[in-house]
């Protein structure tokens, strides 16, 4: 658990920690359910990211704020120097909120509706086009409002990122990105337009990558692309866009890239097609969200039933997917840690239920765990990305408190939802009450 996690550790309580803090305390302070993140690491993982790249020169990191939208996270990657890719109104919003610049900004969506599109034109950040349809309303958008916008397009790279079905963005059958066929039409278009500053070249292939060959390929496409762009129409990109999606390690088994190895695979394959194609030096764009913020979060939940049936021994906890969807959306597997007996050697075969009435609710399946009691605090590692932003009130479960730990030092960032936010916004008709 610890050897790839250095953030973790156990201290003399036995009790698992988390940059430095004890998290039977939080659980104690705070109460269970909760998330926790290490400022630290997030801070740690943005820079082996951006260093990896370092060699290049004119890069920038857009954080994917959709992992994790927590003010308080993305004023981290703020302050780092981040840049910010967003997929809706509501990212745009909080990212302002955080103070990113508008610069910074990249607006990607596989299908943004007409206010969100005048809004990013307003804000002034850069819109990432997936389709020649959303380019056609952008254009109505910005004549209407006599404004400029600064574009790029998806392209859709047809490669398999070979990971989880629902994380495979960049198939040819998928629904994101334009096609290789239409998308010289789609930049021609754009160039038509004086409103518009066609600027870059995007391409996302998915979530939860651990090799660098899809990167590889779908690379050459997306530089060769730029090489026909430059041809054929005699434009010259500003920005190149590789996406996100490195993978991170959630057992010790799993393969895994590091961002080192990703810039050793791709920055070669870059500078060849730049000299096959003789392009300028664009700027390099990176998105990655999980990589930044998954193992810097754990879910903390409370043990209250302990139940043996003929078949399996069952732990129920104060959590459920209503938290922590991954496991019952992606089959996503979550080293489960006994908290106040972290060094603990496992004991027998249980399988962590959560609270929810399905049966699906299931955190963690046939794991072989020490002997747990009634009272303790289970940790669900690698928890920080995709996890509180997929919470639910499902059950009518107010969603949980999110604590920062940074050097040992706990805050609060996120109150609990109380029972009032479950009935916040609702009316009843008068005829009803
Ligand atoms: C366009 C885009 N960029 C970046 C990301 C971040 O992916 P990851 O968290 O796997 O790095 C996603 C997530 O799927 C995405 O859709």
């Amino acid at each position: 658990m610890l050897d790839f996690r250095p953030h973790l550790g156990i201290n003399q309580r036995g009790h698992l920690t988390l940059g430095g803090a004890d998290l039977v305390e939080l659980a104690e302070k705070y109460g269970t359910p909760l998330y926790v993140y290490d400022e630290q690491r997030i801070r740690q993982r943005y820079r082996e990211f951006r260093d990896a790249f370092a060699g290049y020169g004119d890069v920038l990191v857009c954080y994917a704020c959709k992992a994790n939208t927590s003010l308080a996270v993305l004023s981290i990657l703020r302050h780092e120097g981040a840049g910010a890719d967003i997929v809706s109104e509501g990212e745009l919003y909080l990212a302002l909120k955080a103070g990113f610049q508008a610069e910074k900004i990249i607006f990607t969506g596989n299908n943004k509706s007409d206010r969100e599109l005048e809004r990013a034109v307003e804000a002034g950040v850069v819109i990432n086009l997936d389709s020649l349809h959303e380019l056609e309303r952008l254009i109505e958008i910005v004549e209407a409002q006599k404004a400029e916008a600064k574009v790029s397009f998806r392209v859709n790279p047809e490669v398999s990122p070979e990971t989880h079905p629902h994380l495979a963005t960049g198939l040819r059958e998928s629904k994101f990105g334009i096609h290789e066929e239409l998308v010289l039409k789609a930049y021609e278009r754009a160039l038509s337009c004086s409103r518009l500053d066609v600027a870059g070249i995007h391409m996302h292939i998915g979530s939860q990558i651990t090799k660098v060959e899809p990167y590889v390929e779908a690379t050459r496409r997306l530089f060769d692309i730029m090489g026909r762009l430059r041809r054929e129409l005699n434009l010259e990109l500003e920005f190149a866009d590789l996406g996100g999606g490195v993978g991170i390690r959630y057992s010790a088994e799993q393969p895994y890239i590091t961002p080192a190895q990703l810039a050793e695979a791709l920055l070669p394959v870059i500078e060849e097609k730049l000299a096959e194609h003789s392009l300028p030096r664009p700027r390099l764009l990176f998105e990655p969200g999980r990589y930044i913020v998954g193992d810097a979060g754990v879910l903390l939940a409370r043990v209250y039933t302990i139940k043996a049936t003929p078949y399996k021994k069952f732990i129920g906890c104060d959590a459920g997917f209503n938290l922590l969807l991954r496991p019952a959306m992606y089959g996503a597997y979550h080293e489960v840690v006994v908290a106040n007996r972290a060094g603990e050697a496992p004991a027998e075969e249980v399988t962590v239920a959560g609270n929810l009435c399905e049966s699906g609710d299931l955190l963690a399946k046939d794991r072989s765990l020490p002997r747990i009691e009634k009272g303790d605090v289970l940790a669900f590692l690698d928890a920080g990305a995709y996890g509180f932003v997929m919470a639910s009130q499902y059950n009518s479960r107010p969603r949980c408190a999110e604590v920062l730990v940074n050097r040992g030092r706990a805050e609060l960032i996120r109150y609990a939802e109380d029972f009032e936010d479950l009935a916040a916004k609702q009316l009843v008709p008068e005829r009803l009450k």
